[in-house]
């Protein structure tokens, strides 16, 4: 039997396991992908043995993305470019590692937004966490002319700047109204509007009608962030997708089938975030 699983610390909230299975049973392959609980002293160890427990790989998440590097064998350029990952996969027995993080934000929203041309145009992101350096080196991979980037902590957003180039550039709080207005795409990759998280107090009001506005937050699967928008007419996409789609890679580097994010995988993972969900 094949099996993957995450690991992180604390991992009881993980909702892979929903994903993986249910694309492990839909495949009809004889798998499982389970979650372990690993705590930082034991990662090293857990990694190295990651053959011997029987894994072809893992999912890798909170505190464990960046402590990971140095112990794998091979990493590729997302890797390199974000410094962190959050999969894990054996490649002829040597441990390798990428990041589908950006990737399943970007297959989210040309899913959400078929036909989808940055060409050309500003995207503005809120934050500069771990989730806004993944989304911000995929979407530097398409022909976006700009981001432009607003963060509580300036530093951290001028950090980015440093790391991405001239494409990329830090937006003052006070400059947000004027710059907005020029915004194809603008993201929320903070935990503001989270679930026990501060609310995201922001004027969308200077939006143009064309922007499509993005949270990776999904514990609302509907963030008042997306609410504010919807009310303005703007397109809006949601965050549970981006979790959806991020796990498409690992499946397939795992269990050698590429899944698909159908409607119904959406709605068994939506049901366990809200089990007053309805689509
Ligand atoms: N949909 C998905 O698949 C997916 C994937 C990854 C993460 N997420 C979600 O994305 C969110 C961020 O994750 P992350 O890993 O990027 O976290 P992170 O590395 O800790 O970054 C957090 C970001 O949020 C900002 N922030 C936090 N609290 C704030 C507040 N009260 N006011 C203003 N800014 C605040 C931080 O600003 P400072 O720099 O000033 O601290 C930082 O920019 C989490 O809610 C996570 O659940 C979703």
């Amino acid at each position: 039997m094949k099996k993957a699983c995450v690991i992180g610390y604390p991992i009881a909230h993980s909702r892979s396991p929903l994903i993986h299975n249910y694309w492990l049973k839909q495949h009809g392959i004889e798998g499982l992908y389970e979650k372990r609980e690993v705590k930082p002293e034991d990662l090293a160890d857990f990694l190295t043995h990651l053959d011997a427990h029987g894994y072809a790989g893992c999912n890798v998440t909170i505190p464990h993305k960046e402590a990971a590097i140095p112990l794998v064998g091979k990493m590729d350029d997302i890797v390199r470019r974000t410094g962190s990952l959050n999969t894990i996969y054996l490649d002829s027995g040597i441990i390798s590692a990428t990041s589908s993080d950006g990737e399943g934000f970007y297959q989210n929203l040309v899913a959400t937004v078929p036909g989808l041309d940055l060409k050309g145009q500003t995207a503005v992101i809120l934050g500069a966490g771990g989730s806004a350096r993944a989304i911000i080196e995929r979407l530097l991979r398409t022909d976006l002319a700009r981001v432009k980037i607003l963060n509580r902590t300036e530093a951290r957003a001028q950090e980015l700047c440093n790391i991405f180039g001239t494409r990329v550039q830090w937006l003052a709080p006070d400059r947000f109204g004027i710059e907005s207005a020029s915004a194809r795409l603008l993201v929320n990759t903070t935990s503001q509007g989270m679930k026990g998280q501060p609310a995201l107090q922001l004027d969308l009001s200077a939006l143009p009608a064309s922007c499509i506005v993005a949270d990776i937050v999904y514990v609302p699967l509907k963030t008042d962030l997306l609410k504010q928008a919807q009310a303005r007419g703007l397109q809006t996409v949601g965050g549970l997708g981006m979790l959806l789609h991020q796990a498409v890679v690992g499946f397939e580097k795992w269990f050698g089938i590429r899944p698909q994010v159908t409607p119904e995988l959406y709605d068994l993972v939506a049901n366990d975030v809200d089990p007053e969900y309805h689509r």
